[in-house]
């Protein structure tokens, strides 16, 4: 680490941000960021110029890759506050993993894991005073990737940038509760041999009509299927699961579903806990049977930014079943307290999961 700080050009601001009391005003998720962003540039086929420095907006050509051709990823990650007050991050190196897969795929550069994750702990490491340590708060890390080359020609191009920004966040949908689901049966999220199992800004983009009908509609987010409108992928931007009598069922990983590092930590959780979890497809009929034969006892979906979600119904072609009474089920709220209590340091894990910056 003090080998590659000196690889870095820190410049700090002056005044620093007012830091906002989030036991007066709860966060409103990603709007407020931290003082400083980490920077670097891809230019003759390296990474130059890393850089810690003043979060300020920056200017762009107009005919910027990015924004014509949305040749931008992303990954999320967070930072907790442990009571004696270490700055912890939670499978950093997961995330540099799938963050060069997204980038393969998108046919952008590969980025280090070391210095991926040096970079977060380095600018972490500045904006440590940051970690709100509310109940339910986190500093959201997002690095991200995007084509900064100035044509609006369809090349391979050759300019890239890096960035990670903080966010001091709550809970990413305002709090911990059961959420109401519709099934989405006109669009899809992803597509076999298409982008769906990378973090690409256009998956994200692309999925915005379903859910903004499903608000309308008063859900409060969608269930994705598969092409054939069969196969259940993911609820919204996250995995999902269902708890049923004999075991816990989770769409198995493709190409059109996301590695989720949460999901992956929680079926290690679960089998820790020497309960079955099927990695295995289930189609919507399936579930629908389930449901009416009274085996579905809860459901819930797993991400960074929400880490457990309970899902309290799911709406399939005007058909609502209801999971837990809408409640929070016990599984549900054991996997999120042990989760977040890993995370936060509070629960010792043995599998290497938690580092400190
Ligand atoms: C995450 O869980 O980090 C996400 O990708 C959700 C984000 C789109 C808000």
């Amino acid at each position: 680490m003090k080998d590659f700080l000196s690889e870095i050009n820190i410049q700090l601001r002056t005044e620093l941000k007012k830091k906002p009391n989030f036991n007066i005003n709860p966060p409103t998720f990603g709007k407020i960021s931290t003082d400083h962003v980490f920077l670097m540039d891809y230019e003759e086929d390296k990474w130059n110029n890393l850089r810690i420095v003043p979060n300020e907006p920056m200017t762009f050509d107009l005919s910027c890759v990015s924004f014509h051709y949305a040749q931008t990823i992303f990954e999320g990650m967070k930072a907790y506050k442990s009571k004696d007050g270490e700055a912890l991050l939670f499978r950093p190196r997961e995330n540099a993993i799938r963050f060069n897969k997204s980038a393969e795929r998108m046919c952008m550069p590969q980025i280090n894991e070391d210095i991926f994750v040096n970079a977060i702990k380095a600018l972490v490491d500045i904006e440590r005073d940051w970690i709100p340590n509310e109940p339910g708060t986190s500093l959201y890390i997002r690095p991200f990737m995007m084509a900064t080359e100035t044509t609006i020609n369809l090349t391979h191009p050759l300019n890239f940038m890096f960035c990670v920004l903080l966010y001091p966040v709550g809970h990413l949908t305002g709090t911990f509760r059961p959420v109401n689901i519709v099934v989405e049966e006109k669009y899809i999220r992803a597509a076999p041999g298409g982008t769906g199992s990378a973090k690409c800004g256009g998956n994200y983009a692309g999925a915005m009509i379903a859910n903004k009908k499903a608000k309308e509609n008063g859900f409060d987010q969608v269930l994705w299927l598969d092409i054939n409108k069969k196969y259940i992928e993911e609820v919204s931007a996250m995995n999902v699961f269902f708890v049923t009598q004999d075991e816990i069922i989770t769409p198995l990983v493709s190409d059109t579903i996301l590695d989720g590092i949460t999901r992956k930590s929680v079926i290690e959780m679960l089998r820790s806990l020497n309960i079955k979890v099927t990695e295995r497809n289930i189609s919507i009929e399936e579930l629908v049977k389930l449901h009416e034969e009274g085996m579905v006892s809860e459901v819930f979906s797993t991400g960074t930014a929400a880490a457990i979600t309970p899902v309290g119904s799911i709406t399939y072609k005007g058909y609502t079943m209801n999971f837990n009474k809408k409640m929070v089920g016990d599984l549900t709220n054991k996997l999120y307290n042990d989760l977040t209590g890993i995370q936060k340091g509070d629960i010792k894990e043995s599998w290497g999961w938690v580092c400190k910056v």
